[in-house]
């Protein structure tokens, strides 16, 4: 067992509005208390960032967004860069989401690039990677995911122990279909191992899983050693069940 703390993270993917983002984040601040024994975190939509870091501030919530551009400013319509993030407190950015690979296009260079910018500006990209069912069916779950964590693995001049890794098995995305802790454990190690290969801090790294956490079998997930935290979509979006899961991340 390692000893970091851990990071719950809810996305929010596409969802929520003024008067449904304010409920939900009076519910979790007020329900955390005192704070939580884990990191917590919210990846929002871009619109509403500067309500959320006005409705956070001071509290143990951090606000993350759900991408950020790989450029650093200019003729990008609709991107958001580093700096932008920044002026509205964003500790986390999410990058590559199975989401974005599979409806923007989003290749591993991408990817890549992206999760350097961050990093540069000082934020801590939370870097996705997972495999399809189709992958899982041909038996190459792990050449996918060791192929996308390549791509990130060397950023130049940056420590890879300063991310934050989520493995998100694309199939059970919103599925209600979660890898079992010993499917998703065994996936953990891997990443783990070619981590430690490629840094000696490795174990510093927080590898979250992602894919139908909920508030019923988060304890599970995060029972297992190489699984640090959680990237929970759906389940972020009902202050009683994020809480749950908050409190199952001692
Ligand atoms: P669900 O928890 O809704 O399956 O979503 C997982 C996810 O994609 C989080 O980034």
């Amino acid at each position: 067992m390692n000893s970091k703390k851990k990071l719950i993270a809810g996305n929010w993917k596409m969802n929520g509005g003024l008067a449904a983002n304010e409920a939900l984040l009076k519910a979790i601040i007020a329900g955390l208390g005192d704070g939580a024994a884990c990191d917590v975190a919210v990846a929002v939509p871009a619109p509403y960032l500067a309500q959320v870091q006005s409705l956070t501030f001071g509290s143990a919530v951090a606000v993350a967004s759900q991408d950020v551009s790989q450029h650093e400013a200019g003729a990008f319509t609709g991107e958001m860069s580093v700096a932008m993030l920044k002026d509205f407190g964003v500790r986390y950015a999410l990058v590559g989401h199975s989401e974005r690979r599979q409806y923007h296009g989003e290749s591993d260079v991408v990817v890549a690039e992206k999760a350097q910018r961050a990093l540069a500006a000082g934020l801590t990209p939370i870097i996705c990677v997972g495999e399809t069912l189709q992958e899982r069916e041909a038996g190459q779950t792990e050449a996918v995911v060791k192929r996308q964590l390549a791509a990130v693995i060397h950023l130049n001049g940056h420590c890879i122990s300063e991310v934050v890794v989520a493995y998100e098995p694309v199939w059970a995305i919103g599925t209600g279909r979660t890898a079992s802790p010993e499917q998703a454990q065994a996936v953990h190690a891997v990443l783990r191992a070619q981590l430690s290969a490629a840094s000696e801090h490795a174990d510093r790294i927080r590898l979250l899983y992602g894919g139908s956490m909920n508030a019923a079998n988060a304890a599970q997930l995060l029972a297992q050693p190489d699984i640090d935290g959680g990237l929970v979509g759906g389940a972020s979006l009902k202050a009683p069940d994020f809480l749950q899961i908050i409190a199952a991340a001692r």
